[in-house]
């Protein structure tokens, strides 16, 4: 059969609603064409291993609804996403894109204490879908793509090239800036449908009364809101459907991973996060070492963790709350200390120290708030 129908198949197991051509009616992405139409045309190009330079990556690769929407090739000793040219690898680990539409975009306010909110990347260097979208199609380290012309030309030779002429018009392909302005809106038309946010997760049905946590959920549950001091970032907000973040960009002082592959080309490399994104103004300096708040949600599906993936499990992350600053790595005339933490990878008076980093929790609540955690995870059925 057609690929679309064993990608449907594939998200039937992640959702009952997400496939068909329905979704996302009301959305602003959308009102270009009948219902589900741009969604459909979304989702064979985020499952096209032909769109990458050479073919093989889609975005599916790195955000593999199987994974969490994350990347699933990843582990201790290859942190970070391998790009479609063989030997090269980007410097962050894939985040989800679960969730990822209803990310804010970009913004700044001036009277806040967190500055800035919002925008998709882990710097929020892009402002919405939109934008994101185009990023790894010609990012060199991952899609590889030339330039717009050589990703236009591979849409034109696809079998959904009809669909998106139905959609846009006779010969809506040839103009390359145009063509591929509508590739990326497409494409973050099926990540705003209801694949990507299915709200189905434990929590969400013990949310509507429909399941109970056990008591470890329950007891890691009330230590997330309360001693663990989780939810001053990874807010329960909105109510109806948290998101388990602000949006805002905080230093929580991760470790640099020595495993992430950035470091043979570039032995001093420092991932500055907000601080790289190109719209901050010369008071960067104060924002560097920030990253987004992450939403939790399938968190228990897309390790390792953090910017770099330098923490492997949800144990660790736990752990590393809980024990930054009791067990951090000090210099003690070159003996080498095990299990403990190194250096923040930004060590700046923005580290976060006043809710991270010494929660005096036991062994006992560390497990239960990770057998929280994993009740964020979509697709569960009562
Ligand atoms: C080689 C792996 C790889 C491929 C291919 C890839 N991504 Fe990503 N994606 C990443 C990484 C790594 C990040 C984080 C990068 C950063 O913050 O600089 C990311 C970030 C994102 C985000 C932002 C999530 C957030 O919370 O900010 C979205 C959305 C996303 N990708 C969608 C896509 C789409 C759509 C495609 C295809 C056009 C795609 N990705 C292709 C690895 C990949
Ligand atoms: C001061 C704000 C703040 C607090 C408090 C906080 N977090 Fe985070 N959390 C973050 C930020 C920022 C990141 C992303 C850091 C990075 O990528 O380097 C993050 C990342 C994570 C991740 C990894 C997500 C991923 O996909 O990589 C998990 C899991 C997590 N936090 C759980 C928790 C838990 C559990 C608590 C309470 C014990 C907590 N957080 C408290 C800000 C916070």
């Amino acid at each position: 059969m057609t690929p679309r129908i064993s990608i449907c198949l594939l998200f039937a197991t992640l959702t009952l609603t997400g496939c068909g051509g329905g979704g996302g009616g009301s959305d602003p992405a959308t009102r270009l064409a009948p219902s589900g139409t741009v969604v459909d045309l979304g989702r064979s190009l985020f499952f096209d291993t032909a769109l990458s330079e050479p073919a093989g990556q889609a975005c599916a690769s790195c955000h593999d609804p199987a994974a969490g929407f994350a990347d699933p090739d990843v582990d201790s000793s290859h942190p970070v996403s391998a790009g479609a040219v063989s030997g090269r690898f980007g410097n962050r680990n894939a985040p989800t894109a679960s969730y990822a539409a209803l990310t804010p975009d970009f913004a700044y306010d001036a009277a806040a204490t967190n500055k800035y909110s919002g925008g998709q990347f882990l710097d929020g260097r892009a402002s919405d879908l939109t934008e994101q979208a185009k990023g790894p199609l010609l990012n060199p380290l991952e899609m590889a793509n030339a330039d717009k012309a050589a990703v236009v030309a591979k849409v034109r030779s696809a079998s959904y090239a009809t669909l998106f002429e139905e959609i846009y018009g006779a010969g809506a392909l040839n103009d390359v800036n145009s063509a591929f302005d509508r590739i990326a809106a497409a494409i973050a038309a099926f990540e705003r449908s209801e694949a990507f946010s299915p709200f189905s997760s434990k929590f969400d049905y013990v949310l509507a009364g429909q399941a109970s946590f056990s008591a470890a959920e329950q007891r890691g549950f009330d230590l997330f809101k309360g001693r663990g001091m989780c939810t001053e970032c990874h807010k329960l907000e909105p109510a109806a459907r948290p998101l388990f973040t602000d949006f805002t960009y905080r230093n929580i002082g991760v470790p640099p991973n020595p495993d992430n592959p950035v470091y043979a080309s570039d032995p001093g490399f420092v991932d500055l996060g907000l601080g790289f994104n190109p719209a901050l103004s010369s008071s960067a300096a104060l924002e560097n070492g920030k990253f987004r708040v992450p939403t939790l949600r399938n968190s228990a599906l897309t390790a390792p963790y953090m910017h770099n993936g330098v923490l492997q499990t949800l144990e660790q992350v736990v752990n590393f709350y809980n024990t930054r600053d009791t067990r951090r790595c000090l210099d003690v005339g070159g003996t080498p200390l095990v299990d403990c933490w190194p250096a923040p990878e930004v060590d700046n008076a923005n580290v976060n120290t006043s809710q991270v980093g010494d929660l005096l929790l036991s062994a006992a609540d560390e497990a239960d708030i990770v057998a929280f955690l994993r009740t964020l995870s979509d697709g569960y059925s009562p």
